[in-house]
């Protein structure tokens, strides 16, 4: 079996990390073939030799068994998903601001020209939370989602409280360590998480939301007093998402700052961790936890993608066997 050629695009923190893991496992059956970047001139951590710059020009290289779409513009990134999945081709991303928009058009894509979308590594970093929502609770109807999406507002949270540092010095150790967006305020404002919720909301529901129609609301308002006052009481403050199916089917979706208190999982769920509660009707709770941002842990859901996607694993999308329906089409409860 020949190594997998893949077509990489992005050499930002989660394409180095992905990287980085694949050279330190030769045995993986994968290669980086060809590298693109958007700037010629940036200082890299390979030699210049191994950067080329024109995206487009991977879509049509046959040679390339996969692609991998890593970087931070989501309108560019579309353009390129959908120009693969127009080609029928095999692709992984991990771009969730840019999924979170377009979904609907990726999955009628995928099921009009035959190619295969992967994004495991778009949604809680290192955690299967995507590839078992799709697996297990196609079938088996999801009462409610609780969790921490999004690592570096629970970076911020963690150190503000238990590490006695200010918000801004937090802020500025979340992005050294590589877990923030460019943008930091769509972490602090809670627009990341919202994404990520949206894209569980199609995998636990079939529900295709558009990301305005989930509330979020984030934590820069939130102070050391506030937090400390919630320490007083033995709780915490977490941005918290959930995604709940009401009794008569409708399903809401939020993304809000909470207190919680040792009673929840999500209590212990420090630092960069990420951590999601599923409640099914028949499985009951099940609590996943791990690294929910970072080089490593984010290119490790990659690589899990490239190796599913060899075994030919694709989505099911039980619940939308039909033409995806478009939330706005449903009766939604919106706050
Ligand atoms: N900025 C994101 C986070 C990266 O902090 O969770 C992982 O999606």
């Amino acid at each position: 079996v020949h190594p997998w050629r893949i077509g990489l695009i992005g050499f930002g923190c989660v394409g180095q990390g992905l990287y980085d893991i694949l050279q330190q496992h030769p045995g993986s059956g994968f290669e980086v073939a060809r590298i693109v970047v958007k700037n010629p001139t940036k200082a890299r951590s390979l030699p210049a030799a191994r950067f080329e710059f024109d995206a487009e020009a991977l879509l049509a290289d046959d040679s390339l068994d996969v692609l991998v779409e890593l970087i931070d513009d989501a309108d560019a990134a579309f353009r390129l998903v959908a120009g693969a999945l127009r080609r029928g081709r095999r692709v992984v991303t991990a771009n969730k601001a840019m999924l979170a928009r377009h979904l609907p058009a990726l999955v009628a894509l995928q099921r009009a020209h035959g190619g295969t979308l992967l994004y495991e590594a778009a949604v809680c970093g290192s955690i299967p939370v995507i590839r078992t929502l799709d697996a297990y609770f196609g079938t088996e109807p999801l009462r409610q989602l609780t969790g921490i999406l999004n690592g570096s507002s629970n970076y911020v949270l963690t150190r503000m409280g238990t590490g006695g540092t200010d918000y801004g010095p937090a802020l500025a150790l979340a992005q050294q360590l590589g877990f923030a967006e460019t943008d930091p305020s769509l972490d602090m404002a809670a627009f990341d998480p919202r994404s990520k919720a949206v894209l569980l909301a199609a995998h636990a529901y079939g529900l295709f939301l558009e990301p305005e129609q989930v509330l979020n609301l984030g934590i820069e308002g939130i102070s050391a007093t506030d937090i400390a006052f919630a320490a007083s009481r033995g709780q915490k403050i977490k941005v918290v998402a959930g995604l709940q199916r009401l009794p008569d089917g409708r399903v809401t979706a939020l993304v809000t700052p909470q207190l919680l208190g040792p009673e929840s999982p999500l209590f212990g769920v420090d630092e960069e961790f990420n951590g999601v509660v599923l409640e099914a009707d028949f499985a009951g709770e099940q609590f996943l936890r791990g690294r929910g941002a970072g080089g490593h842990p984010t290119g490790s859901a990659v690589l899990a993608d490239l190796a599913a996607l060899r075994q030919g694993f694709a989505y099911g999308y039980a619940k939308t066997a039909a033409p995806p329906t478009h939330a706005t089409d449903l009766e939604i409860e919106i706050y």
